[in-house]
């Protein structure tokens, strides 16, 4: 059975995670990755892989960049209220039915306009890095052509005021928020997409690239394209064909090729660029070469495979493309090449995994979750920290870049409590529990460079509207009233103990 396409049912954070379980099964590591897993492998089956909480290997080491996430659509308010355009999430929202409390971002955190305060937060809470994302439609009101010169300035004084306050920027350039103009001029399906995309990106590191250097060109393209495109669920909420969701695919691989080539072409200094792929790692069942390897195939099958793997090495993957050959569009070779830019970080956002052994002849048996297993309040992320264990393993194993993991956090009901405080000791317990075994994969030999929480602050999370928070900062969206949850003043102690705490 491989990846299901059309399966219009799986929810959030299933669909890119579907795996090759059977004989369809992706092409094995080049050699050296081999070598190493006969390494690995060796090592487990002696016992000598830590297991989760030992004390040992907490270290984070020098300059690890320790930070914390959001997104432009998502705590900024709509940019048409500035000078911006719409974007597709602004006409997505007014469906109804789409938004699970009917709400928007229309209004959000409000953080265009209470941006030096947010940042003055983050001041408090040591980060030393900030991920967020720029709305192009604010930047562009178009998508093309003329550009906004109200947007460019607010991301200009934001990225002043980060760096006064000694955070150093992660510009994401697409977190979701298409501009609703190109939409209508076909978006992703049509040929000049990747394009539109590549100038927006110029039009933007020309302008900030004198201050930032760690720069992201799309955030989760799994979701977005399978979400938004195939099942409706996010927006522009279109149910097309599979071969037109990998044909969107493609360009959304181009866009990224060619905003990284236009990110290095325009910097005005040496510069970090990579992509945030949204993955489920999977973990062994058990530390049997058998079950790692299984855990290894299927971390690199699926649409994950299909979206990272031309990114990363230059192909796509054999075994989905046989899977899916009659819908793979036809593209030129110097397609790939153009996919295929030399990245400087692998960017991962990671908050859960699958688990799985290997099975009779050769396959892939996926372990079920025990019932009672620990949840979030989202529903498709369960709790299973091991997923910051062995993805960055896997991943470091494969591709051999540094890994920053870029989102791993949680969505627990937490309110201010009479005593005026946000009291979140799950959030707690989550990050630390998922921390540990980041330092565990780093002590590993996994090289891990930084780590973004997700997210600052409660926001708009998509199509469950404000039903969610992530933050470490509780927002009451009557009030607009920011008050640090006590997983804002622990983070704030991790972050000065360097992992110390943990
Ligand atoms: C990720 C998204 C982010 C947020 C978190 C909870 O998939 O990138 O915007 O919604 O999930």
């Amino acid at each position: 059975m491989h990846s299901s396409p059309d399966d219009d049912t799986l929810p959030r954070g299933v669909a890119d995670l579907s795996m090759q379980t059977d004989s369809e099964q992706a092409s094995p590591p080049p050699s050296r990755e081999r070598r190493q897993f006969l390494t690995l492998s060796a090592a487990a089956a002696a016992g000598t892989l830590t297991r989760p909480g030992f004390a040992q290997g907490r270290d984070f080491g020098q300059g690890f960049v320790w930070g914390a996430a959001t997104s432009s659509y998502q705590i900024e308010g709509a940019a048409a209220r500035a000078g911006g355009g719409v974007s597709v999430w602004d006409t997505f929202c007014k469906r109804p039915g789409a938004i699970r409390d009917g709400s928007s971002g229309e209004i959000a955190c409000d953080h265009v306009n209470r941006w030096r305060d947010d940042v003055t937060l983050m001041r408090e809470l040591g980060m030393r890095a900030y991920r967020f994302s720029i709305s192009w439609p604010r930047v562009m009101p178009d998508g093309t052509g003329a550009v906004n010169a109200a947007g460019l300035d607010f991301y200009d004084r934001l990225v002043d005021a980060l760096l006064a306050a000694g955070i150093e920027p992660w510009v994401t350039l697409f977190h979701w928020d298409y501009p609703e103009a190109l939409h209508k001029r076909g978006g992703w399906l049509k040929d000049d997409s990747p394009d539109w995309f590549a100038k927006y990106t110029t039009a933007v590191v020309k302008r900030l690239s004198d201050r930032v250097r760690n720069w992201m060109t799309l955030n989760e393209p799994e979701i977005f394209v399978i979400l938004g495109y195939q099942l409706a669920l996010f927006a522009p909420g279109e149910k097309l064909s599979w071969s037109e969701v990998l044909r969107i695919s493609h360009r959304v691989l181009l866009a990224h090729g060619l905003a990284t080539q236009a990110i290095r072409a325009t910097s005005k200094q040496p510069c970090q660029v990579g992509c945030a792929s949204a993955l489920q790692p999977a973990m062994p069942a058990t530390e049997q070469p058998a079950d790692i390897e299984a855990a290894r195939r299927a971390t690199f099958s699926g649409m994950a495979a299909w979206l990272m793997e031309p990114m990363y090495a230059g192909s796509y993957p054999q075994a989905e493309l046989k899977a899916w050959e009659r819908d793979v569009p036809r593209f030129p070779a110097s397609d790939l090449r153009t996919i295929h830019q030399p990245l400087d970080f692998f960017a991962a956002n990671i908050y859960q995994a699958a688990t799985v052994r290997a099975g009779a002849d050769n396959k892939i048996e996926q372990v079920p979750r025990l019932p009672g297993h620990p949840r979030t309040l989202m529903d498709v992320f369960d709790v299973v920290p091991g997923g910051l264990y062995w993805g960055p393993r896997f991943y470091y194993e494969r591709y051999k870049l540094p890994i920053v993991i870029t989102e791993n956090g949680t969505s627990v009901p937490d309110w201010v409590a009479l005593d005026g405080k946000v009291h979140d000791p799950q959030r707690i317990d989550f990050m630390q529990r998922y921390l540990r075994e980041l330092a565990r994969a780093r002590n590993d030999g996994a090289q891990v460079r930084g780590y973004f929480a997700w997210s600052l602050m409660d926001n708009f999370e998509w199509a469950e509207g404000y039903r969610q928070r992530f933050g470490m900062v509780h927002v009451d969206f009557a009030t607009q009233r920011r008050t640090p949850k006590d997983s804002f003043y622990w983070y704030r102690d991790v972050i000065r103990s360097n992992g110390g705490n943990l």
